[in-house]
Order: C-alpha cells, then structure tokens, then sequence
C-alpha cells in the first residue's frame, strides 16, 4: 500500500477511483426528495394493497391521469413513468439506482428516441462506452472471437461469460447491462436456462439476459420472464447456429423473421435483437413490435443500433462486414503507440527524469 505522499506521485492509477461500488451517491435536490419519497410511500401502498385499484382511485386527485387503473398491471411502459429517472427504488447500491432499467429502456421505444447499443467485455473499456453515454452495454459471446481469438461464438463458457460480465457490470453506472447465454446454455431446458440466467445475473452485475432464438425458445424466454429474469431476444443472423446456417448470411425468410420476432414478443421478452436481416422486414417487424428492435446490419427503421465494440473502434483485423461503421482506428493508434515505446527504450529516452524517483 502506497503513502499519501507516494500515492500523490504514483497519480490516479493508485488513488480511489471513486464512483463505482464506494456508496457515493449526489443527494438529488430538495424537491426531488419530497416527489422521489412520495412516489415510494405510494408504490409501497400498491405492491402491499389487497386492493391495488382503490389506492390508485385515491391517488388521481394527487397525481392526475399518469396513473390509472391499469397500471395495476405490470406494464413496463407505464411502470417506466412511474418512478422519477435514475430514482428507482430497488436498491440501496449506487451503481443499480444509476443505470438505466429495463423498463425505461423499454420506453424508450414510445417516447420516438433511438437507443444507441454497444457491446464491452472488461472495466476500463465498459467504464468508457458507459462514461461517452451509451444506453445498453451487451457482454457479448462475440468475446469468444474479437477478445479470445476463436473463429467463431461456440467455445466461450458460462463461466467465462460471469467472469468477463463482473468486470462490465463493477464499470458501469448508466448504461443498461445485458449479457449474452454462452450456447448451449439457454439449449437445456427451461430449468436450466433459469438456473444458468440466474447465476448470470447473481454472480455479475447485469440486468438481463439475451439469447439467440424466436419461436422455438418462446417456452424458455417465458421461463425466465416468470423468474423475473429480463430477456432480450435474437432473431436473423444467429451465430451460435452458424453450421446450420451454412455461414454468416443474410437471413431472408420475411415470414419465419415475423413470426420469430412476434413470438418473442409474446413469451415476454423486453427486446430483441435483428441480425443480418433486410432493411424492409426490419422495418416492418419494428412497426408491429411494441418491444424495442436492435438492429445490427437490419438498416436504419429498427429502434435502436447495437455494434461490437472492436469493429466500431478499428481494433479487428481484416476486412470488416459491410452492416460495421469504422469510428476510429484505435488499432493503428496503439501500434504507433507501442512502436514509439519501444523505440524510446532501445534509444534510452525512456524512462527520463520526469519518470524516476529521486
Ligand atoms: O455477441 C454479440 O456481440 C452479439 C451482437 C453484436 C448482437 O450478439
């Protein structure tokens, strides 16, 4: 453990980090107080009341028509509205009150604005993508290829799933964190997707789950909403099925794409993804949707866009598919980088003065 003094040189590195996990929290100002105190009374009234309908019948006159009868029912939509944003009261940890929660996210959809999609594996770079004001983070099995080097989404497990998943989830403070079923696990049954979900959600940080599949994991999408486990959906393009597939191709079967998304829908699922599909089907499976569409080469008309992190930062080698915006190249930056390193230690220009302890 470094000395104060030591610990002023060493620099931020070594100093608290502050923020994440250190129970600081910005006291909302006085009158958010009262409203955040009231709605919190109010939802502990209706979650006790045997007879939710007449506690809400009582609250019109105090909070006019946002809250009505039916709001008796969950109804993520309306739920979203309920709470003042980034005053949800599920948890006394800094870090869940802050990000985003699946049904705000869901909102998102009726409120016309685009949520913006980004999948991390590790801290520093989760604590980036979430600072910069991303909406969802996905930990996405895409790790078994851009941060594993595999050449395809197969071998990454379960456990290195929750290893990488604790990292993003201990960074995160805004975003809303999803984090992918590592196949075959969502494959095994209703009981042991929930049992496997759950420890995703036990053991990191995340807020929901997402697994490849539409219809046919209609029975284990509902299992795991009945567990009050979210679930986002994955409908198109599904990698974990690239050899049934016969490759990484566009998918094109309007029908079966509608019908996967729909029951996706109806199983419960709060999102779901569309990979690799025409823009024209997107657009009309995003207009039938009242869930949220997340696109990934489904063109402009889904509700919101998902990328994977390294393609979006020039950090993948080779030629990137054609759906993959290049925003910088952070790949080329860090050879310059590492080259200029090396070069300063063969030269001994590294360390100078300015980098040693007298
Ligand atoms: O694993 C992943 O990164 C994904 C998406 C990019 C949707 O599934």
């Amino acid at each position: 453990m470094a000395c104060c003094s030591e610990q002023a040189l060493l620099g931020q590195r070594y100093s608290s980090q502050g923020g994440v996990g250190n129970g600081s929290c910005v006291p909302p100002p006085p009158f958010q107080k009262v409203k955040f105190s009231f709605t919190l009374v109010m939802a502990k009234l209706l979650a006790r009341s045997r007879e939710p309908s007449r506690v809400v019948d009582s609250l019109i006159p105090f909070v006019g028509p946002r809250i009505t009868r039916s709001s008796c029912r969950y109804d993520p939509f309306r739920f979203a509205a309920f709470f003042p944003k980034n005053c949800q009261p599920m948890s006394s940890h800094s870090n869940t009150i802050k990000r985003l929660t699946v049904p705000e996210f869901s909102a998102m959809k009726h409120k016309g604005e685009r949520i913006a999609m980004l999948t991390a594996y590790d801290y520093s770079m989760a604590s980036l993508v979430d600072q910069a004001g991303i909406d969802g983070i996905l930990v996405g099995d895409s790790m078994s290829m851009v941060v594993q080097g595999h050449d395809s989404t197969l071998p990454v497990t379960l456990d290195e799933m929750i290893y990488h998943a604790n990292m993003v989830g201990r960074a995160v403070q805004r975003a809303l964190v999803v984090v992918d079923m590592p196949f075959p696990s969502n494959y095994l049954g209703v009981h042991r997707a929930i049992e496997n979900a759950g420890n995703i959600l036990k053991r990191s940080q995340a807020q929901a789950v997402k697994l490849e599949g539409g219809a046919e994991q209609s029975s284990v999408i509902a299992g795991l909403v009945a567990a009050g486990i979210p679930v986002m959906a994955h409908v198109g393009l599904r990698p974990q099925s690239v050899h049934q597939l016969g490759g990484y191709r566009v998918q094109r079967d309007a029908e079966q794409l509608m019908e996967d998304a729909v029951a996706a829908e109806n199983a419960g699922a709060f999102s779901v993804v569309l990979e690799c599909i025409p823009d024209s089907v997107a657009t009309e499976i995003s207009a039938k949707l009242r869930i949220p569409t997340i696109g990934i080469g489904a063109g402009p008309h889904c509700d919101g866009q998902i990328l994977v992190f390294h393609d979006l930062l020039g950090l993948t080698p080779g030629k990137l598919p054609k759906h993959v915006k290049k925003y910088a190249e952070l790949g080329q930056i860090i050879r310059n980088a590492v080259a200029a390193y090396c070069e300063d230690v063969k030269q001994q220009q590294f360390p100078g003065p300015e980098n040693s302890f007298q």
